[in-house]
Parts: C-alpha cells; sequence; structure tokens
C-alpha cells in the first residue's frame, strides 16, 4: 500500500466506503422519479464522485466542471471564476453539486449563485468533507459525510500540489 512519512491517516478506506454508501443511499431515496444531474467539481471530487454515483441506485446524468481557486489576495472578495462549464442546460433538472471539501465556503457560494441563474428545478449540495472553523460565507450543505478539525487534508482526491490524490484514505499531510 501507498505510503508517505508526510502523510497521517485521519478518516481510513473502510470508513470511507461506509460513509459514501450511507449518503448515496439518502440521495437514492430524495431524488427518486427526478431528472437528476450530479455535477463533480474538478479534481478534488472526482474519486468521491466515482464512488457515490455507483452507489446510487437510479437513473441519473453526471457533468463535471472547473473552478478556479480565488488569485492570491482575492479570497476575501470570493472571486472565483469557471474553468470549464457544464455541457448541457440545466433548466428543469435537478442539480447535485459534489465538492471534496468546504472550507471557506466561497467555492460553493459562487458555484450555487452561478447555476441558480441557470433555473434548475432545485440545487442541492454534498461535500464529502466541511471544515467548520473555516467558515467565511455560511452555504447549506445538503450531504455532508465528514465534518473535519482544520488540517491539510490529502487523498481521496485531494491533493498538495496535485500529488495525493490517489491515496485511498485521507491523511492529515505535515511537512514540518
Ligand atoms: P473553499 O475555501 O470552501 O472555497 O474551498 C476551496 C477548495 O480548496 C476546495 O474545493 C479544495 O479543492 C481546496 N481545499 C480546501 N481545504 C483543503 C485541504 O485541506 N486539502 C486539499 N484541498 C483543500
Amino acid at each position: 500500500m501507498y505510503s508517505d512519512q508526510h502523510v497521517t491517516m485521519l478518516i481510513s478506506e473502510t470508513q470511507l466506503k461506509t460513509r459514501v454508501q450511507e449518503m448515496a443511499q439518502e440521495m437514492t431515496r430524495d431524488f427518486q422519479g427526478k431528472e437528476l444531474t450530479v455535477v463533480a467539481v474538478l479534481k478534488g471530487a472526482l474519486v468521491f464522485c466515482s464512488d457515490l454515483i455507483r452507489s446510487m441506485d437510479l437513473p441519473l446524468e453526471m457533468e463535471v466542471l472547473g473552478v478556479s481557486s480565488y488569485p492570491t489576495g482575492a479570497e476575501t472578495t470570493g472571486e472565483a471564476r469557471l474553468t470549464f462549464d457544464l455541457t448541457k442546460p440545466l433548466a428543469g433538472k435537478h442539480l447535485l453539486l459534489v465538492e471534496d471539501i468546504v472550507d471557506t465556503g466561497l467555492t460553493v457560494d459562487f458555484l450555487k449563485k452561478t447555476f441558480e441563474a441557470r433555473q434548475p428545478a432545485s440545487i442541492r449540495v454534498c461535500a464529502l468533507l466541511h471544515k467548520p472553523s473555516r467558515t467565511r460565507v455560511q452555504v447549506p450543505i445538503d450531504y455532508m459525510g465528514f465534518s473535519v478539525e482544520d488540517h491539510f487534508l490529502v487523498g481521496y482526491g485531494l491533493d498538495y500540489e496535485e500529488r495525493y490524490r490517489n491515496l485511498p484514505f485521507i491523511g492529515v499531510l505535515n511537512l514540518g
């Protein structure tokens, strides 16, 4: 198994699997009979989203989108930008935004506002992880995997300078 002296395991592969299945079951109930579009936010949510949809027992469409993190200094204004947009109109669709982690909340806040303008039937937010102590903008998280302390996390899609996305668990990165 891949290991690294700088990473300490926080959430195991088994814990992830169990929680992702629970979330998928809840979504299967909630979106029954609805035109569902699941949107994975690149790149961090890809691993989580691919496990999630395989446990969702209902018809759905999947899309991906890219969003730039705010350039240095812009965090205070919450300025973000779509770098890769959806391929289909959202009007009348039930949208499920899938994020890896809600940290300050600025990204999800930006995405919700952007997609509300496209008049979907509904927008729900799903985040595998939430760091409540870092909140700058309150955003409703309809489906949340784990609430975590303010550590820098890697693995299961999350990166540090593009590395560690392929770890099967979530770990704390210690670069000291
Ligand atoms: P926001 O601050 O809620 O807008 O989060 C923006 C993005 O920062 C998230 O979607 C993640 O891609 C990234 N991010 C925040 N915290 C972490 C972390 O602990 N590890 C890796 N990426 C993170």
